[in-house]
């Protein structure tokens, strides 16, 4: 079985989530992709820190050139977030050859068009399933199950924080503050939890989501972006008696090619599907010409969802180097 070389930068939530999953499901990945994905060396700013995953501080670098410049690293895994210095990194690594996995989605949304292009201009793929939507494969739903379809809309519960805090409001009576330092302490909130709370990480998405559903790329900036942090519980509990229930959704609507974005808290009636969407859970509803509505949920966050996409992704990128620099996949890989 041959290995894969891997770099990984950034090694918190969803950086010990993707070890996580390597070490529990390594043996079954290289049966099916008659591969071996090998992290080597990961990039961190505290090698002292305390870590909620053991890991071999061999592994720990500050040095990013020491995975950026390493020859036998085919694939790099950017899991830092933010701007900077990740932009910078991929760039590199772009630049070096090797193809990326990021969960970024502030970074794609906003420098996506010199990433994709960097990555056309030599070949390589950026693959990205965990910056939308966590562990629910709704990029690739969109990109391989709908490729033969035309997508008139997404309406999407994309934030989990923001899902998490509108729920416990509701649900429990949880103050806004309360809720908030829950998700913090979850591990699902951003570093800047402002992203969330001011519907900016749910605009990164839906921008993202925009690429994928029409290829069109799109400023978040222009996206009207309106977040949950003015919702009172007076709003939640007016909505209750009335029939409905607050959810902050991100909608595009495509129907004649020209993308209508937005971002905002909605009154969504008590029988819909998406006011069933508790905790920090995500979900999608699609409407597509041919097949009409689908729906696509789950876990939108947290360390073990988001790590499931991440590897699925470098499963996605091992096979691409297996089968296309190799004449064709092994014998036996699906
Ligand atoms: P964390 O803040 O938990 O982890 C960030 C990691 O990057 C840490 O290991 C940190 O090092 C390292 N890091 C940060 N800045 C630098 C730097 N300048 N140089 C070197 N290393 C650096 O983030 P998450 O794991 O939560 O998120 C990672 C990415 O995944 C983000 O883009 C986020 O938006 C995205 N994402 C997160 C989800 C989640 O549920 N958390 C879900 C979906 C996507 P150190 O540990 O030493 O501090
Ligand atoms: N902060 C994000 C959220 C993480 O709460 O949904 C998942 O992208």
């Amino acid at each position: 079985v041959r290995s894969i070389h891997i770099g990984m930068l950034g090694l918190g939530n969803v950086g010990q989530g993707v070890l996580r999953i390597l070490a529990e499901n390594g043996a079954a990945i290289q049966d099916r992709i008659a591969a071996e994905p090998v992290i080597g060396r990961v990039l961190v700013r505290d090698l002292a820190k305390a870590r909620e995953l053991e890991v071999d501080p061999a592994l720990l670098t500050l040095d990013p050139d020491d995975i950026l410049e390493d020859p036998d690293v085919r694939v790099v895994v950017e899991l830092i977030g933010g701007i900077e210095p990740a932009r910078t990194y991929v760039l590199r690594a772009l630049e070096a050859g090797k193809h990326v996995v990021t969960a970024n989605k502030a970074l794609l949304a906003e420098r996506g068009e010199e990433l994709f292009a960097a990555a056309a201009a030599r070949g390589l793929s950026i693959y990205f399933e965990g910056s939308v939507a966590g562990g629910i494969p709704v990029l690739r739903a969109l990109r391989e199950g709908l490729a033969s379809d035309r997508i008139d809309r997404v309406i999407g519960i994309v934030n989990g924080t923001s899902n998490y805090i509108l729920d416990a409001m509701s649900r429990t009576g949880a103050s806004y503050e309360q809720a908030l330092a829950a998700a913090q302490a979850a591990g699902f909130a951003e570093a800047d939890p402002t992203l969330d709370v001011e519907g900016g990480d749910a605009a990164h998405k839906l921008a993202l989501l925009t690429l994928v559903c029409v290829g069109v790329r799109v400023d978040p900036d222009q996206i009207h972006t309106d977040g949950i942090t003015r919702v009172r519980p007076f709003d939640i509990r007016m909505a209750a008696e009335l029939g409905y229930v607050i959810k902050s959704l991100a909608i595009g609507e495509f129907g004649d090619g020209r993308p209508r974005l937005r971002v905002h808290p909605t009154f969504v009636p008590r029988d819909h599907i998406l006011a069933g969407v508790h905790g920090s859970y995500n979900a999608v509803e699609v409407s597509s010409r041919a097949l009409g509505q689908s729906m696509y949920y789950g876990k939108g966050a947290g360390m073990m969802p988001t790590g499931v996409a991440v590897v699925s992704d470098i499963i996605e990128v091992c096979r691409d180097i297996v089968g296309f620099s190799e004449g064709g996949p092994p014998p036996g890989a699906f």
